[in-house]
Order: structure tokens, then C-alpha cells, then sequence
């Protein structure tokens, strides 16, 4: 970290903890069917999706989406492309869809349409985290683990020019 930037400490990884385990308990309850298919969203969801389905007891098979990134520039529908296309056929099965982080919604309409496209048999989101804002994109995530504030966040698989995703708790980036 340069010495000019600062990691202010927004939630802690006990709170993550007790959060996580409430949204699998939820997760676990609304998704009583088999054919569970979770799609996680690279590379930011990684921690949350291991930490969240460790705890969902039940049979679920795993799948992983990359999207192209915009560099924190708002984007209209449409504009981001899903590269990494998926592993499992989710056509008549039932999609969970986890993110990191929903921001302008961009990413999330992105790999919700790529996935309606299949035609699941049904389809929820799952972010951990919501920036309050306006946003010119409807994406309204199905489960959401926190609201914060419209700052830039780090940790927990949230990162800056690809550091800090390993730290345990969540912090406010601060360039100063
Ligand atoms: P959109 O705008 O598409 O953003 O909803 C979702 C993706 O943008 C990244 N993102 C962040 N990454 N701290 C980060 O480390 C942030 O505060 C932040 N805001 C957006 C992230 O990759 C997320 O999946």
C-alpha cells in the first residue's frame, strides 16, 4: 500500500461471519428442490461464495462467470460481455447467482441475461454487498448481506489493482 492511501475498517469478519451464516440458513430454506446450480462471478466472489456454501447443506454443483471489466465507469446494459461462458448447462435447473458487490448493476444485468438466456428453471441473486445510489440499471438482487455506503471497498475478495482480496474483514479504500 502506498503510504498516501489508507484501509478504514467497515465490517468486521465477525459480522461477515454471522451474515454469511443467516444468508446460507435463508439460502438453504428457499432452495428446498435439488438441481441447484451456483454461479459465481470471478474473481471478487470467491471468498464469499466458499465461506456461503460451506454452510448451505445442500446438493448444489459449482460454476464460475468472468465479465469484462469497465474500470468504475457507469455502463449501459448490454455493454459488458461475459468471457468465461459457462461450465454446466443451467437450461430447466435452478440458478443462484453470486456477486461481490452490485454497483451501477452493470455486471449483474450482464450475467443475468447470458443466464435467462438458458432458461433456468428459476433464477436468484445473491450480492454481499449494496452500494446505496441511484442506479440507471434495475437489477434488484434477490438476498443482500450488507447495504453500504457509495465508497470504494476492499478485503474479504474485494480488491484494488488485485491486492487486499485476502484480508478477513471489509475496509473503506481511502487515496488520500
Ligand atoms: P457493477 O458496477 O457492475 O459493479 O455493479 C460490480 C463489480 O465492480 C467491482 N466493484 C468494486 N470492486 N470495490 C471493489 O473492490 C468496490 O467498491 C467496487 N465497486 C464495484 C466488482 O468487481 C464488482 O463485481
Amino acid at each position: 500500500m502506498s503510504p498516501r492511501n489508507s484501509l478504514e475498517p467497515l465490517i468486521s469478519a465477525e459480522k461477515i461471519e454471522v451474515r454469511v451464516a443467516e444468508l446460507a440458513h435463508r439460502l438453504e430454506h428457499d432452495h428446498p428442490g435439488g438441481d441447484l446450480v451456483v454461479v459465481s462471478v470471478l474473481s471478487g466472489s470467491v471468498i464469499f461464495l466458499a465461506d456461503l456454501v460451506r454452510k448451505m447443506n445442500l446438493p448444489m454443483r459449482i460454476d464460475t462467470v468472468s465479465v469484462s471489466s469497465y474500470a468504475g465507469r457507469a455502463v449501459a446494459p448490454g455493454e459488458l460481455k461475459v468471457l468465461k461462458t459457462f461450465s454446466e448447462d443451467v437450461h430447466g435447473k435452478h440458478v443462484l447467482l453470486i456477486d461481490d458487490i452490485l454497483d451501477t448493476g452493470g455486471t449483474l444485468s450482464a450475467v443475468i441475461g447470458e443466464i435467462q438466456a438458458m432458461e433456468p428453471a428459476s433464477l436468484k441473486t445473491c450480492v454481499l454487498l449494496r452500494k446505496k445510489k441511484e442506479r440507471n440499471i434495475d437489477v434488484k438482487p434477490d438476498y443482500v448481506g450488507f447495504e453500504i455506503e457509495d465508497l470504494f471497498v476492499v478485503g474479504y475478495g474485494l480488491d484494488c489493482d488485485g491486492m487486499y482480496r485476502n484480508l478477513p474483514y471489509i475496509a473503506v479504500f481511502n487515496l488520500t
